[in-house]
């Protein structure tokens, strides 16, 4: 039987399956409940020290369905930080730690581009007793127009410098919660561990516009008739996470050596959260998914996790974690490892036949109708 705790940046988790920022961290009574579920660890919603600046509207929310099922692929928001009080917040902070002393509560924090008021939030929360920071250089609405959130996380100058006041304040481990709305996410992810954070949390929500209603003409959520681009998460998101999370692994492993990366975007299965692992994650993050079926997916999730690791023999999580980042390489190199291989299989009497995949798939110039529909197939299929 597998083992899944793990021991992240010196915390031990029972197992690698974190609440991430957002409504299923959002008071001191839901987090516990995630604990008792059985949650590795919880983030709450994002704190900071002025909740009066934080005003949030109804809807905030936009779902995508599929066609057929209407099942729930994408979620757009445009949900702020939380708007409870800071004072409220440390109190909580510091019932949960008396209640749960030997779970991983990790702060996730975020403050205006001032040296004091980063330090301020640091020291008030680790005094509280949270075993751990996140830091959200991410959300993509709202906080930008403060140059808070994404603002941040999209300069890797500033980013750079805040890590280094939170790093000069803080006695536990720091996470650096990084934005997808940027071309190289590698950057920004530098420029906090450079500052020296322990790790890195990625993705946040991707910026969207969810759609329009063709009845009303309004794009959505429509408040009070008008909308403002939110921040999409849910399954459809997941791919995306998958190769940025791969992009900040490799960089990590190759340079900054020791640190950790905690992958989140889209995951509804253990099975999901096993790619995250495969591809350099410690911990793996849930939040839409939780918000979609509730906190008790996770015994199911850690089922799957487990049952992955004994079909391949792996003992624990450190067996398993970044075993597939060997296997990405350039185009070029697949063509050249392609080419081989077909020579190899076909053999030197049969070279000049046509290989399996030519019978099947036409060359595009012989297309023809909706021909592009059976050759789309093939090409997926390989
Ligand atoms: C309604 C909602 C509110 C969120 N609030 C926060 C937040 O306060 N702080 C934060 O860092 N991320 C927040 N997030 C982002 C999630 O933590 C997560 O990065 C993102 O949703 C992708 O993961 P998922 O597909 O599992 O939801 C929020 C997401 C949603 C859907």
């Amino acid at each position: 039987m597998a083992d899944l705790s793990t021991v992240v940046d010196g915390l031990k988790l029972p197992n690698p399956l974190v609440i991430a920022s957002g409504p299923p961290g959002t008071n001191a009574n839901v987090i516990g409940k995630a604990f008792d579920e059985g949650w590795g660890a919880v983030i709450c919603k994002t704190v900071s020290l002025d909740a009066s600046k934080v005003v949030n509207v109804q809807p905030r929310y936009g779902r995508l369905r599929t066609a057929g099922s209407q099942e729930i692929i994408g979620w757009e928001n445009i949900e702020l930080i939380s708007d409870r009080g800071f004072d409220l917040w440390i109190d909580e902070f510091k019932q949960l730690k008396d209640k749960y002393p030997d779970r991983v509560l990790i702060a996730s924090i975020m403050e205006e581009y001032r040296k004091d008021a980063w330090i301020e939030i640091v020291e008030r929360c680790q005094a509280a007793g949270v075993d751990a920071f996140e830091c959200n250089f991410s959300c993509p609405h709202g906080l930008p127009e403060r140059k808070m959130g994404s603002a941040m996380g999209e300069n890797p100058e500033i980013l750079e410098e805040v890590c280094k006041w939170v790093m000069s304040a803080a006695r536990v481990p720091v996470w650096a919660k990084m934005t997808p709305n940027v071309t190289h996410i590698e950057d920004p992810s530098r420029a906090a561990l450079r500052a020296g954070v322990q790790g890195i949390a990625a993705i946040n929500t991707i910026r969207s516009v969810i759609g329009v209603d063709l009845e009303t003409l309004r794009p959505e959520p429509n408040v009070e008739g008008y909308t403002t681009p939110g921040g999409y998460s849910s399954k459809a998101v997941m791919p995306i996470a998958l190769r940025m999370c791969m992009e900040v692994a490799k960089t990590i492993r190759d340079e900054f050596p020791g640190r950790t990366l905690s992958g989140i975007g889209g995951v509804e299965s253990g099975n999901d959260a096993a790619q995250f692992i495969l591809l350099g994650c410690h911990t793996v993050q849930v939040c839409t998914y939780v918000m979609k079926v509730g906190y008790r997916c996770v015994r199911e999730m850690l089922d799957e996790l487990s049952a992955f690791m004994d079909r391949h023999q792996f003992k624990s999580i450190d067996d398993f974690r970044g075993h597939s980042l060997q296997y990405f390489t350039t185009h070029y190199d697949l063509v050249r490892r392609q080419a081989e291989a077909r020579a190899a299989k076909a053999g030197p009497a049969t070279k000049q036949t046509a290989t399996p995949e030519k019978e099947v798939v036409k060359a595009d110039h012989q297309w023809s109708g909706d021909d592009f529909v059976k050759q789309s197939d093939a090409l997926a299929r390989g």
